[in-house]
């Protein structure tokens, strides 16, 4: 039969736990001192003395204990890897040496390596700063880019440059690029052959510009690159990590374009990348 402790005291030490969770410990170690036969190493006799002193120490008031725990900063973010189990789309990518972005252009070639590039007219391979702190990563390219050589220069990459220009930053500053590089017939999703076929090219463009932050703009990006089959909905707005990188996965432009409800809650996200690059946000001009 395991013992019971009396109410009152059962009361006291619930309390007590509440408050060292207040406080932020959460870990607590067994008194090992009372065991018997068992040798006392000086290290645990100082713990054994502060856990004495600190019973002797009366339980503060409510408030006083929310105002002590609201002055202790929260532990950094658990950031999770939410990739599924097994083999990564990414093991194979090969780490090129002295890699450059003209490199991975050159690789790429007038490439005939996926059905995709049958109905392309351009490659689009990225546009931007080659050192960027900041990537936005779409799925690939439309028409307009299909046509221009150019990642988002459509309608839905005119939204994407207020985005970034409301973040207090210009195109030219962040660095655009896609999934895959050639456009999709009828802009539909880029299948997985296609996706495996060109996303080394994208994984050697991320690791050469090497940013602080990545955005993925859609759930084709951000499933893609956190090889997860979860819908976007159950991460988006959460800091994630990427081989040692943060992503944020937001709404692709394009369905805010048929969605423009959505736009606050990718505006919440896009000040969350601004915080942690510490941007702000341009002043509006008085008329
Ligand atoms: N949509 C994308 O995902 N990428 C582009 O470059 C344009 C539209």
């Amino acid at each position: 039969m395991p013992e019971t402790l009396p109410g009152s005291l059962q009361q006291k030490i619930e309390e007590r736990l509440r408050y060292y969770q207040d406080l932020g410990i959460q870990l607590f170690y067994r008194n090992r001192l009372t065991e018997p036969g068992r040798e006392q190493p000086a290290s645990e006799v100082k713990v054994e003395q502060r856990i004495e002193r600190t019973e002797e120490i009366p339980l503060p008031k409510r408030e006083v204990r929310a105002a002590i725990a609201a002055k202790i900063p929260s532990s950094p973010p658990v950031i999770p890897i939410i990739a599924a189990p097994g083999p990564s789309l990414f093991d194979a990518a090969d780490k090129v040496q002295d890699d450059t972005l003209p490199k991975i252009r050159e690789d790429i070639g007038d490439c005939t390596r996926c059905k995709l590039h049958k109905g392309r007219n351009k490659i689009v391979f990225g546009d931007g700063n080659p050192k960027a702190e900041l990537v936005f990563i779409g799925e690939g390219p439309g028409a307009d880019e299909d046509i221009q050589g150019l990642p988002f220069v459509g309608r839905a990459g005119k939204l994407l440059t207020q985005m970034i220009e409301a973040m207090g930053l210009q195109r030219k500053d962040v660095y655009i690029c896609n999934v895959v590089k050639c456009r999709p017939p009828q802009n539909r999703a880029p299948e997985p052959d296609e996706v495996e076929t060109c996303s080394p090219y994208l994984i050697r463009q991320i690791d050469v510009i090497n940013p602080k932050v990545l955005v993925c703009l859609g759930a084709v990006a951000a499933k893609t690159l956190l090889e997860t089959t979860k819908g976007i909905t159950q991460f988006r707005g959460q800091w994630l990590e990427w081989r040692g990188r943060k992503l944020m996965a937001t709404y692709h432009p394009a369905y805010l374009l048929r969605n423009p409800a959505a736009k606050g809650e990718v505006w919440k996200d896009l000040q969350k990348v601004m915080a942690e690059l510490g941007l702000q946000a341009p002043k509006k001009k008085s008329s």
